[in-house]
């Protein structure tokens, strides 16, 4: 079984969501002649982008060329019509991103892409990771800390269950944390 864990939009008060780049992660791994593997990973990339518009597919697709291992996963509540721009976007920018390197995640909010020179299919694995955050100050709530830290990871904690036991592996979550008499929603989704 292929377990993703894509906690994509963890929100604690409303910031717009914009379809647009959040992170990558690259790193070298030893192994294949870069030349092969560069003209191998072009022709994975070009085969993932033309297979991200099928609705057949549920946002999900791998693919292998020579010893170029990848996949993209697209947000089960997008359409194929932005998974196809989002895969396309995270192939260049993934080229732009990690020029040198062999093994490559980049992030967006509407998809991620991920590719190797090992093949890495079917494996739980909680690395490469990101992690990410907004700059926002919420000092005015710095004695609700523990109390706001308990709301989210249970909120967290529900998303997964739910995730889990969907069929399709997809779950949001909504939760609210109240503190000096403000309700604030909590809203995560995680595939
Ligand atoms: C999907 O993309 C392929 C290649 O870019 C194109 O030939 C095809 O017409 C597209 N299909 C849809 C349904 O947009
Ligand atoms: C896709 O991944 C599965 C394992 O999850 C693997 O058996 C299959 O060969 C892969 N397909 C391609 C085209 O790489
Ligand atoms: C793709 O990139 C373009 C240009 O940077 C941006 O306007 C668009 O929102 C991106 N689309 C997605 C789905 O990420
Ligand atoms: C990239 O992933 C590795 C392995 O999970 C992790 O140790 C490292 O901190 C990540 N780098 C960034 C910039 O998030
Ligand atoms: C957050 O608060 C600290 C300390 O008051 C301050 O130095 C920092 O600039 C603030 N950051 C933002 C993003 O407002």
């Amino acid at each position: 079984m292929i377990l993703f864990y894509f906690l994509s939009s963890i929100l604690i008060v409303s910031f717009p969501t914009e379809a647009e780049y959040i992170g990558h992660n690259c790193s070298t791994l030893a192994g294949h002649s870069t030349s092969t593997f560069k003209s191998n990973l072009n022709q994975l990339l070009s085969t993932l982008s033309s297979n991200s518009n099928r609705s057949d597919t549920a946002g999900f697709y791998n693919a292998t060329v020579g010893t170029a291992y990848g996949f993209f996963l697209c947000r089960r509540d997008v359409s194929a019509r932005v998974c196809e721009e989002c895969v396309a976007n995270a192939s260049s920018e993934s080229l732009l991103r990690c020029p040198d390197n062999q093994q490559s995640v980049v992030w967006y909010d509407h998809c991620m892409l991920r590719y190797s020179n090992q093949p890495f299919y079917s494996e739980a694995a909680t690395s490469p990771s990101m992690i990410g955050w907004r700059e926002r100050n919420l000092t005015e709530y710095a004695e609700e800390q523990a109390e706001l830290y308990v709301a989210l990871v249970t909120s967290l904690n529900n998303l997964v269950s739910k995730a889990v036991e969907a069929s399709d592996k997809f779950a949001t979550e909504e939760g609210t944390i109240t503190a000096k008499q403000m309700s604030f929603g909590v809203y995560s989704l995680g595939q």
